[in-house]
């Protein structure tokens, strides 16, 4: 099967220029100027003209069927990926979740039973570690040569996920000699506690109190001291959803001594706030970790990605209904599944946030939302590019259609939207993966577990960008 994209604007992280895209199977075989014209043939032609082609989202961030909290995150691999694809995600990273005391190959088998076949965008795995030790550590070696090369720790979450200074600093060391890359949750969670149990002492039991709990100044602490962990193991770091002026200072100091410290962020720290949290118990839709901040944060974030302190937007895509998940912490905050649904929105919101709204250029835009979570972790040039050779996941993507974001309209599983209402100007007619076309303005039109594994590459680039 070909298909020929005519007339668009293509737009990569490097540039844009008018060109036809011709795709051959599963990848790109062509692109250049009037490729019709000049005798290339097709069994399909997509006219792009006035539109953007660009290379499909990639969202390294997601959480689909994740158990936390006392429930299990509500979007299972077929539903999130096809939420993300209507949102012009074509690729995911979920984190793999080890079981306290087991191995964590048990873990990565569960993730890979979750998502083969069902998925239907191309996926890969993260695993979270929550076990350091010498088991867990030699297993890492297979999993990096099995292409799972990332693995999420955490400074939160005491008694469930969180690890000890000298855990994290084992780990790390694994990682220079295996090629993995550290992913860092970095909030000082035994403090948190402290602060969280004396709100909620003082009779502090809302949604808001988790807002309160968090400091922002225990982010940056957190994000400080796993970046200096990592020097002093000499590897590179990536910390996980960004959320804090405290913690960017920290990315920017320590990539200004050269230090291979990396980061991403979210659209809910971009576009919400820490008065979300507030509204009585409606604040628990808006419960994430770390959590939503003062609107002042907003504009540090936007210039982190724009001065290229902060590389990449995922999602950090846990979603809850209100109804029935949420609701266990009523009555105390602490008991709220931390979490929010967002993989279907990102694209356009950061289109929305970032171009429409004059804060980056969309060549920055397609860089933060696909080419450079592509480098990252181990897909580029396969994944994240629009070139010869690479997987044909492009968008078609219109810079004018304006959509309202809504949970009467979206694919996500879940009674709520966190960005209801809000309009975006710009959105995919057309997402393709792997050459096959999945959606076709806003309709689903692809095949059931089309989805594939990624095997990703060790992280050779962040050790040398
Ligand atoms: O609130 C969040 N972020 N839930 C998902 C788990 C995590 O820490 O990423
Ligand atoms: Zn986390
Ligand atoms: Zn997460």
């Amino acid at each position: 099967m070909r298909t020929l994209i005519s007339n668009g604007l293509v737009v990569t992280a490097d540039g844009s220029y008018p060109a036809d895209v011709l795709v051959d199977g599963e990848t790109i075989a062509l692109v250049g100027a009037d490729l019709a014209g000049r005798g290339v043939t097709a069994d399909e032609t997509i006219d792009a003209t006035g539109k953007y082609v660009v290379p499909g989202g990639i969202d390294v961030h997601t959480h689909f069927e994740l158990p936390f909290g006392g429930t299990v995150a509500k979007d299972t691999f077929e539903s999130g990926t096809k939420a993300a694809a209507h949102g012009g995600t074509t690729t995911i990273i979920d984190f793999a979740a080890q079981a306290r005391g087991r191995p964590l190959r048990e873990g990565l088998d569960t993730w890979h039973a979750k998502a083969e076949g069902h998925a239907v965008i191309d996926f890969g795995f993260h695993m979270m570690m929550g076990d350091v030790n010498d088991g867990t550590l030699a297993e890492m070696d297979g999993l990096v040569a099995d292409g799972v090369t990332t693995f999420k720790l955490f400074t939160a979450y005491p008694g469930v996920l969180y690890s000890p200074d000298d855990h994290i600093f084992r780990a790390m060391l694994r990682s220079r000699d295996n090629g993995g890359l550290i992913l860092m949750h970095a909030e000082n969670g035994p403090v948190i506690d402290v602060i969280a149990a004396a709100l909620v002492a003082a009779g502090t039991t809302d949604p808001i109190g988790h807002g309160l709990a968090r400091y922002p100044i225990l982010e940056g602490e957190a994000t400080n001291r796993v970046i200096r962990l990592a020097e002093a193991a000499g590897v590179p770091v990536y910390i996980v959803h960004l959320t804090s002026r405290d913690a960017l200072e920290a990315v920017t100091a320590a990539r200004d001594r050269g230090a291979m410290a990396f980061a991403e962020t979210c659209p809910q720290y971009l576009f919400l706030s820490l008065d979300d949290l507030g509204n009585g118990f409606e604040g628990a839709k808006y419960v994430c970790s770390p959590p939503l901040r003062p609107k002042d944060h907003q504009a540090d974030l936007w210039r982190g990605l724009l001065k290229g302190d902060l590389q990449a937007v995922g999602t950090d895509h846990c979603p809850f209904d209100f109804h029935g998940q949420k609701e266990l912490g009523r009555g105390d905050f602490r008991k709220i599944p931390n979490g929010l649904p967002a993989v279907e929105d990102r694209v356009d919101l950061i289109h929305q946030g970032g171009v429409v709204e004059g804060r980056l250029s969309r060549e920055r835009w397609v860089e933060v939302i696909s080419t450079a979570p592509a480098k990252i972790f181990g897909m580029y040039p396969k994944k994240g590019a629009i070139a010869v050779g690479s997987d044909a996941d492009l968008l078609v993507f219109d810079p004018n259609r304006k959509r309202t974001i809504s949970a009467a309209t979206h694919h996500m599983a879940v009674d709520y939207s966190i960005f209801e209402g809000f309009e975006v100007q710009g959105t995919s007619d057309v997402v393709m993966s792997r050459g096959t076309v999945l959606v076709r303005d806003g309709a689903w039109v692809g095949p059931a577990g089309h989805g594939r594994f990624v095997r990703r590459a060790p992280a050779d680039f962040v050790r040398l960008a």
